[in-house]
């Protein structure tokens, strides 16, 4: 963790000259806007997301259909309101890409993704089975990390059971394996690149797409 942080010390002036990776910082107005989120009114916005979301918010798998994959689609279900906030706002201000979600996301007012985040977050994670991780490279990364590549155990970020930390950490546990694969893979070639300090980004390129797939599986058990 400390050699990460130095890490992230050093690309700091870096950083600062480029375009920021995202909008959105963490000010008491930002918080409270998201805590105050209304789940009522997110729930009748959330209407519109079901059709790809499921009606749960669990997420759809890839499918291949006459040769052509279509793409997984994220589980919202149990995710923290800061971090559903964030990314929404992400693709409204073109920070994230994804041509479907920018559409969705720049007809949403900035209370609209406070009341559907709070919505979403307050569901039940459906597709984990909870089943109890074996010893496996996965787990090992997860736990222990890899000093020798100055990766950071991924549970020091992302908690111990996979539900995420305050503000902008995204729980991980129940998550589509096929979208959460799709998604360390466009960090890992800078497609996704609205986390801050590079934190994602870091990490990802220093993963193999076996290992990327693998982590994918082992979250996608959590409950
Ligand atoms: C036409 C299908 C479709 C609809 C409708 C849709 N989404 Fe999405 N959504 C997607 C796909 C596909 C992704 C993954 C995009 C990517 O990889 O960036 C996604 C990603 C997201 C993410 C990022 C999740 C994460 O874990 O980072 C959020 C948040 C989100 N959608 C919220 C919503 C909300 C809220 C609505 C309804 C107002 C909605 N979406 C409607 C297809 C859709
Ligand atoms: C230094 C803290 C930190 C560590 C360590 C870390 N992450 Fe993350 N992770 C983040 C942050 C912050 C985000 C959200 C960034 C953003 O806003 O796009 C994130 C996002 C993600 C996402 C995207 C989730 C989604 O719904 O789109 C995945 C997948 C992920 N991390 C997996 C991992 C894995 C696997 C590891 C261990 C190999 C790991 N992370 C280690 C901080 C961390």
């Amino acid at each position: 963790m400390k050699r990460l942080l130095l890490l992230l010390a050093l690309s700091t002036p870096f950083l600062a000259n480029a375009q920021p990776a995202s909008h959105i910082s963490w000010t008491s107005a930002m918080l409270n806007l998201v805590k105050k989120g209304n789940a009522e009114k997110g729930q009748q916005l959330a209407e519109s997301c079901k059709s790809c979301h499921g009606d749960q918010g669990q997420g759809v798998k890839a499918e291949t259909q006459d040769g052509d994959t279509i793409p997984a689609v994220p589980a919202l279900a149990g995710q923290l309101a800061t971090y559903t906030f964030k990314q929404l706002r992400d693709y409204a201000n073109g920070d994230r890409s994804n041509d479907t979600m920018i559409g969705i996301a720049k007809n949403l007012s900035e209370q609209d993704a406070a009341d559907v985040a709070a919505w979403f977050g307050s569901l039940p994670r459906t597709i984990g089975t909870g089943a109890a991780p074996v010893q496996t490279r996965a787990s090992k990364m997860v736990e222990l990390g890899d000093g020798k590549r100055i990766l950071p155990p991924c549970f020091t970020c992302h908690g111990s059971n996979g539900q995420g930390e305050k503000m902008d950490i995204p729980a991980l546990a129940g998550q589509q394996a096929d979208y959460f694969a799709n998604t360390l893979l466009a960090y890992k070639k800078t497609e996704r690149h609205n986390d801050i300090y590079s934190r994602m980004r870091l990490i990802a390129q220093q993963l193999s797409e076996e290992e990327i797939k693998e982590l994918a599986v082992y979250y996608q058990q959590l409950k």
